[in-house]
């Protein structure tokens, strides 16, 4: 596995390829092999507030502090190295933090930051400058608790070996602001930029990451992710993951994902609606075969693609399915494993790109696609199951160039003659009846390339 990062120029025609080191060619994963093969059970437990008395090696809850030039460590279980509390304000510069030992309990972990190498609670903050924050066996690197709680951090060096290893990680409404990080995590479910319920908010600029374990995204959103200038790996994640109602910028970033879809964004029981995802000057790759572009399922969301790619190899470009993301994290769970299940709700909003590939919705799903701004499209939708509806608008700057016929509830062109519907010999059939289709009053219109749009057969 090359532990290093490609990066492709985010121009339309790639023209350079420039390697970027991550913190895995310093320590190898390889060294750390046993922890990284650690299984997170969350399947105990679950204490309702965060316990005042975290257990740590090292406190600041006195006001403000600076630390310089120092070295902190622990290798206690289920301990802190750092806890800064009751309204204290760290300021730590060239400070390098060891943590080991082993997280007994990960609820705890994920939710309150038991065992993180920094836990930064209450209404209390900190800044962190030119700091290495190294973890094994199991545990946060930076970790924010608390409404008014805000950690800032540049020119961070994180790395991590063990489950549940975040590198930011967010909750109980705590905000992390990170310039200038190079990442890296070896263990399961172990995210770059993470929030956690009932919401964390992080913001990610000029950074670098890489996941290698099963589960372990770039952004976990649960709460807000804006991320600006990151080049990322995800080898056994998708780039985005979220759980519910969540919101998602990625700005001019370069994402590669290994597992699952670019992005999997799903409710993990009830359907909640509400989900945004925004790319903006962005590129996202898939490797695996069968990954779609962006995947959605058991929800309800917005998405608005600007000047960005996706590469997929799957043939799916957008993925509306009615299926759920289990505790493994691992694949796309059907009705029989978890009947907590609606059909997904998507609508895509795209400017400035040009994209290939297909909509796929599954048992009810439904895909609304909208072209605008000298956009361009080349696919076709289909169901994958059972009943699917599609809505497709294009502005007159815009254009779709079929790849199989294909059936369309509210079919929109501002270009009435449907000139840059390019049809390849294949039909557009639409729904007569819908709303959005009715301007086209039945009419049978021949498209370029020799097919035609018609009405569907009543
Ligand atoms: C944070 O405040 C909450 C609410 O007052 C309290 O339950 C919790 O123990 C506090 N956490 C710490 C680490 O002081
Ligand atoms: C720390 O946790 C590990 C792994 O669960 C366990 O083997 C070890 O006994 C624990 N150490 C202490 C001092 O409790
Ligand atoms: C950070 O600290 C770890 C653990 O001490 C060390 O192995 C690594 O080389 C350090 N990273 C940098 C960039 O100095
Ligand atoms: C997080 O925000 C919610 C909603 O405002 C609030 O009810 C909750 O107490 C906050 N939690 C913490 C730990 O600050
Ligand atoms: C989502 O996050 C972006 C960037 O942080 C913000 O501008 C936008 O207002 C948010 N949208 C919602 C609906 O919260
Ligand atoms: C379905 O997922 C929800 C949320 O994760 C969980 O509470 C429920 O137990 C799951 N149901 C089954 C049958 O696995
Ligand atoms: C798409 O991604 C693959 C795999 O990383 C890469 O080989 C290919 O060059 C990429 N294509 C474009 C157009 O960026
Ligand atoms: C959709 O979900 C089903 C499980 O319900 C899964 O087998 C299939 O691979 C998924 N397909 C896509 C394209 O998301
Ligand atoms: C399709 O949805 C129905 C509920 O509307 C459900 O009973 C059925 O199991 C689903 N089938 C698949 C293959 O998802
Ligand atoms: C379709 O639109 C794209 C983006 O504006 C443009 O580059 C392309 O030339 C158009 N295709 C045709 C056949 O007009
Ligand atoms: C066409 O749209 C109408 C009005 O929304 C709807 O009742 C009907 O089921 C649709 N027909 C097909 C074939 O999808
Ligand atoms: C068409 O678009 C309208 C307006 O957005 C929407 O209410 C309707 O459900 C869509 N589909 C059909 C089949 O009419």
């Amino acid at each position: 596995m090359a532990s290093s990062l490609v990066l492709f120029a985010l121009l339309r025609a790639a023209v350079a390829t420039i390697t970027v080191n991550d913190p895995s060619d310093t320590i190898l994963p390889s060294d750390w092999a046993d922890d990284n093969a650690l299984l997170a059970d969350y399947d105990i437990a679950f204490i309702s507030t965060q316990p005042r008395d975290l257990a740590t090696a090292y406190t600041f809850d006195d006001g403000s502090k600076l630390v310089q030039h120092k070295e902190y460590s622990t290798d206690e279980n289920d301990t802190c190295v750092i806890v800064v509390s009751d309204g204290a304000h760290l300021t730590a510069s060239h400070v390098d933090i060891l943590k080991s030992g082993y997280s007994s309990n990960l609820n705890e972990a994920s939710f309150y930051g038991f065992n993180a190498a920094i836990n930064v609670a209450n209404d209390s903050s900190a800044t962190l400058e030119h700091v290495n924050i190294t973890v094994h066996n199991g545990a946060a690197n930076v970790y924010s608790y608390g409404t008014d709680t805000v950690v800032k951090l540049n020119h961070a060096w994180l790395y991590s070996s063990g489950p549940v290893s975040h590198g930011l990680y967010a909750s109980g409404n705590g905000t992390i602001i990170g310039r200038n990080i190079k990442h890296f995590s070896g263990g399961t479910r172990s995210s770059a930029f993470s929030g956690d319920s009932p919401a964390g908010y992080v913001y990610v600029y000029d950074s670098v990451s890489h996941c290698a374990g099963v589960g372990s995204a770039t952004y976990y959103a649960l709460g807000t992710i804006y991320a600006e200038n990151v080049i990322s790996h995800s080898d056994n994640g998708p780039v985005v993951f979220s759980d519910g109602a969540q919101n998602a910028t990625l700005v001019n970033c370069d994402a590669t994902a290994g597992l699952l879809g670019g992005v999997a964004m799903f409710s993990s029981s009830v359907r909640l609606s509400g989900a945004k995802l925004k790319l903006k000057d962005s590129k996202i790759t898939t490797l695996g075969e069968t990954m779609p572009g962006l995947w959605f399922g058991n929800l309800i969301v917005d998405v608005d693609i600007d000047n960005s790619q996706i590469n997929h190899t799957s043939g799916v470009l957008v993925s509306a399915n009615y299926s759920q993301i289990t505790q493994e994290f691992n694949h796309y769970a059907d009705y029989t494993e978890n009947s907590s299940l609606q059909p997904a709700e998507v609508t895509v909003k795209v400017v400035d790109s040009d994209l290939t590939g297909d909509l796929v919705a599954y048992n009810g799903s439904y895909i609304s696609w909208t072209l605008k701004s000298y956009s361009s499209w080349t696919g076709t939708a289909y169901s994958g199951y059972g009943d699917a509806s599609f809505d497709v608008a294009l502005d007159k700057t815009s254009n779709w160039t079929l790849t199989e016929s294909t059936t369309v509830q509210n079919l929109t062109d501002k270009d009435h003659t449907l000139s840059n519907i390019f049809s390849n010999g294949y039909t557009l059939y639409y729904n007569s009846s819908a709303t959005k289709s009715r301007w086209l009053k039945g009419r049978t219109i021949s498209l370029d390339g020799g097919g035609s749009a018609q009405p569907i057969s009543t």
